[in-house]
């Protein structure tokens, strides 16, 4: 489909095409030195102590679960109106996701209400999920899961660049899962990355990340050890050089892409309320900085979902959902623990539509989908 308004876009230029040739005239292509800078970097940016770059979110997810020793008979409390892959990584362990609900029609992440009610003997961590960008409570969830002795795993995948009281997002828990997939802020196609400050756990990160191996094929290559040992159960959940040199490049553009971001969110909220004052746009007035992933507004209640993306489709606007609650998927629906406490979620889940943002996105192209949106509604 040919678009006049994509949902999103990536922003690649000739600094990207020159990173990667130049790791492909390098001759090297897996996990090595451009990886060890790409690391560096992002822990400079986030303030995190370790960083350790993986093939996606997914698998830092995973990762960040098994580091905790998360397991069949454990309970994890996450978000339901999340991507599903924060439920499956709790699922790939054994446990057992318990869903816990959102706060509000504005405020789109997770309910220390919700999540204290969600908590059983059985809960093993909390982990939560920075929808948009926009900070969780993580002040007042944090010191809650202090007083239980719980961990907090954080799903930054869409906050890269994203700030509480000046603290970067995915730093605040035990642990912080990024994701670079296509369509976030920073872009490598596939990618992520697992940040944390627990020297213990950052270590134990490592082996899962490679096989449980003792020394990297990198260090092999660098003359710096012959052999290994396999001293746990790891993975493949390396990164390459070849988007890790991207992930470089995107990371150095974030902040001003992410400004410009924010700028755009600005300017929907602005034409969006003398346009169409019946669609709400959440956030209004959420502290911190977000990374501006995505521009998600409520439609009226009563209005027909479909038919008014069909309407934005007829404009050439393409929109989306964030999220078909997991609760309600064929996989989870049987088991859905907590599924039955969700209102805010499924209130919300049932309106929400995702309007198009990207740093490209003109302000022109803003006007264009707020008049498309003004005539989907048929008012
Ligand atoms: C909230 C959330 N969690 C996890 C993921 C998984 O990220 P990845 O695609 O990098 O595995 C995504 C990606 O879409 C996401 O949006």
């Amino acid at each position: 489909m040919n678009w006049v308004v994509p949902l999103s876009d990536v922003q690649f230029d000739s600094d990207e095409i020159s990173a990667v040739t130049a790791v492909l005239e390098s001759g090297w292509l897996t996990m090595g030195a451009i990886t060890a800078e790409f690391e560096k970097e992002f822990m400079a940016f986030t303030g995190a102590k370790h960083t350790l770059a993986v093939s996606n979110a997914t698998v830092a997810l995973h990762m960040a679960c098994l580091g905790l020793n998360i397991g069949p008979g454990d309970e994890v409390i996450v978000p339901s109106l999340t991507f599903v892959a924060t439920a499956n990584a709790v699922r790939y362990t054994g446990a057992t996701p318990v869903f816990a609900d959102i706060k509000s029609e504005n405020d789109l992440t997770l309910s220390l209400q919700s999540i204290e009610r969600a908590f059983t003997p059985r809960t093993k961590a909390l982990m939560v999920m920075h929808y948009g960008g926009y900070p969780c409570d993580m002040p007042r969830i944090l010191a809650w899961a202090k007083a239980q002795n719980l961990p907090v795993i954080e799903d930054a995948a869409h906050a890269a660049g994203s700030f509480l009281d000046g603290k970067h997002l995915g730093t605040f828990g035990t642990a912080g899962c990024f994701s670079f997939f296509s369509n976030k802020n920073l872009s490598t196609g596939e990618g992520g990355m697992l940040v944390t400050d627990d020297d213990a756990l950052a270590d134990r990160f490592r082996l899962l990340r490679s096989h449980g191996m003792t020394s990297l094929t990198w260090d092999r290559h660098q003359g710096h050890a012959w052999s290994y040992d396999v001293v746990t159960t790891g993975y493949n959940y390396r990164i390459d050089e070849i988007r890790s040199a991207l992930g470089r490049v995107q990371l150095a553009k974030l902040e001003a892409n992410n400004a410009r971001r924010r700028e755009l969110i600005s300017l929907y909220r602005e034409m969006l309320a003398e346009c169409c004052p019946s669609i709400a746009v959440p956030f209004a007035g959420h502290p911190g900085v977000s990374a501006g992933h995505i521009m998600p507004v409520l439609l009226p209640r009563g209005t027909d979902r479909l038919e008014f993306m069909e309407g934005m489709k007829a404009h050439g606007i393409q929109t989306s959902i964030h999220y078909p609650p997991v609760h309600t998927f064929t996989a989870y629906k049987e088991n859905a623990i907590g599924a039955d406490r969700l209102p805010v979620t499924d209130e919300v889940a049932a309106r929400e539509v995702t309007l198009p943002l990207y740093p490209t996105l003109t302000d022109a192209q803003v006007k264009l989908v707020v008049e498309a949106a003004r005539d989907s509604l048929g008012a």
